[in-house]
């Protein structure tokens, strides 16, 4: 891609990210979704701070002003009632002051929070911000093991599909065969008039989904029943490393920034998490798998999960082992880094998280690889990230056999990991 081409992209990502920002917040993306997510907001605002840091802190600061008294740090934030979204608070019902879901996404707000500090440009006003959710994010970390790692086990588990943030992965079918869904209360589901249905979770999913929802809603969102009264409990290695790379950024931080509780409280979580993630591995598969903690036994599904340990700074030996495997993925698709194996039947090119490329995945994976000096896949991965965005624009997430956007357009966290993928090349 040549200077010119860079610049117009870059232009464009802002204004994608301008078009969706509510001031406080900003919407994925219009229409499929009206809110606040919270990984995405995360993201969101490493995009934004190229071209304003107030504003990148404000999209974080909103998310934690809606931070549980527990801890725990919702997957989404109701501000405004849009009924163009199911399912909304109507039925969540989680008794919030502004409503919001009752669950959680992978905690990527430590890891943004440190660039953000680390890269700004007006450090005052960056020792101000982080300063202030440092604490709180501290919170968020101590519930997830209090309340996912009851057992003392070292890593956390999810509790609905959801959670993960690659909701409709292939990594959760066995182990969702065990959620009911009798009982469920009748509903329309709104994501299938946004977005082509065959690209979208099935009609038994979505009852899953819904029964799940219900079930802890009957307990009150009290998180501490929550974990052991769900039939639904998942290790997500990738979730998992998410949380050990926030729990490690988060101690480098509170160091910089004369807190030494909060530093030695998160460099002991993010050992104890990298240890036992240990027993996620699989010689077979050469990359992590999900385990199933109702059963214990490990699930047989080589999808992304399995890879993005690599942002989590597990040993050497298997960071490169995991970019092999990248390597022998290219050869099968376009476009990487596919959400499953293209080599497992199961692998769906167009369907939500059973094999589309997503470029939030991408730049954490590619960040990984290139701190182990695995320089060569990482660049193949920004590489792939941008051509799509030549090829296709911004979307939600791309075929990675053809490059065919898919799911919503003009799509904000797109948007903000194309800024920082130009930005990085600039360096
Ligand atoms: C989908 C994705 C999830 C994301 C949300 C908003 O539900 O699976 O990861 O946070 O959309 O973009």
């Amino acid at each position: 891609m040549n200077a010119s081409e860079a610049s117009k992209i870059y232009d464009h990502a802002i204004e994608v990210l301008q078009e969706n920002d509510l001031g406080t917040y900003t919407v994925p993306t219009r229409g499929l979704y009206p809110f606040q997510w919270n990984w995405d907001s995360c993201l969101t605002a490493l995009g934004q701070s190229h071209y304003d840091e107030a504003r990148a802190w404000t999209e974080i600061e909103t998310l934690f002003a809606h931070q549980w008294p527990d801890g725990m740090v919702p997957h989404i934030v109701f501000h405004v009632w849009n009924d163009g979204y199911f399912p909304g608070p109507d039925v969540w019902q989680t008794g919030r002051p502004t409503p919001t879901s009752g669950i959680t996404q992978p905690p990527v707000a430590a890891f943004a929070v440190r660039r953000l500090f680390e890269r700004a440009k007006d450090k005052e006003l960056a020792v101000r911000h982080a300063s202030a959710l440092l604490p709180k994010i501290d919170a968020w970390h101590r519930w997830f093991y209090a309340n996912r790692d009851p057992h003392g086990e070292g890593l956390v588990a999810i509790l609905h599909p959801w959670e993960s943030g690659r909701d409709n992965s292939v990594d959760w079918d066995e182990a969702f065969e065990r959620v009911p869904t009798a009982g469920i209360d009748p509903y329309t589901r709104r994501d299938t008039q946004h977005a082509d249905p065959a690209h979208r979770p099935t009609k038994e999913q979505y009852d899953r989904y819904l029964w799940l929802v219900q079930h802890f809603r009957a307990l009150g969102w009290d998180n501490s029943k929550l974990h052991d009264a769900s039939p639904f409990q998942v290790i997500d290695p990738g979730f998992n490393a998410i949380l050990i790379r926030g729990c490690s950024d988060l101690a480098a931080l509170a160091e910089t920034l004369g807190e030494p509780e909060i530093a030695q409280a998160n460099r002991a979580r993010a050992e104890m998490g990298l240890a036992a993630l240990e027993g996620l591995w699989s010689d077979q598969h050469g990359q992590y798998l999900c385990l199933d903690r109702t059963t214990g036994t490990l699930i047989d599904s080589a999808s992304i999960g399995g890879i993005l340990p690599v942002f989590g700074g597990v040993p050497k030996d298997r960071a490169h082992e995991i970019a092999r495997g990248i390597e022998r993925q290219a050869g099968g698709v376009r476009f990487l880094v596919p959400s499953h194996d293209p080599a497992d039947p199961r692998f769906e090119a167009k369907r939500y998280w059973r094999g589309p490329a997503w470029l939030v995945m991408n730049y954490m994976i590619a960040d990984g690889l290139q701190a182990i000096g695995e320089t060569e896949v990482a660049g193949h991965i920004v590489r792939s990230s941008l051509e799509l965005i030549a090829q296709s624009g911004f979307a939600e997430y791309y075929d990675p056999l053809t490059g065919e956007p898919c799911g919503g357009g003009r799509f904000t966290w797109t948007a903000a990991m194309v800024i920082e993928f130009l930005k990085q090349a600039e360096r």
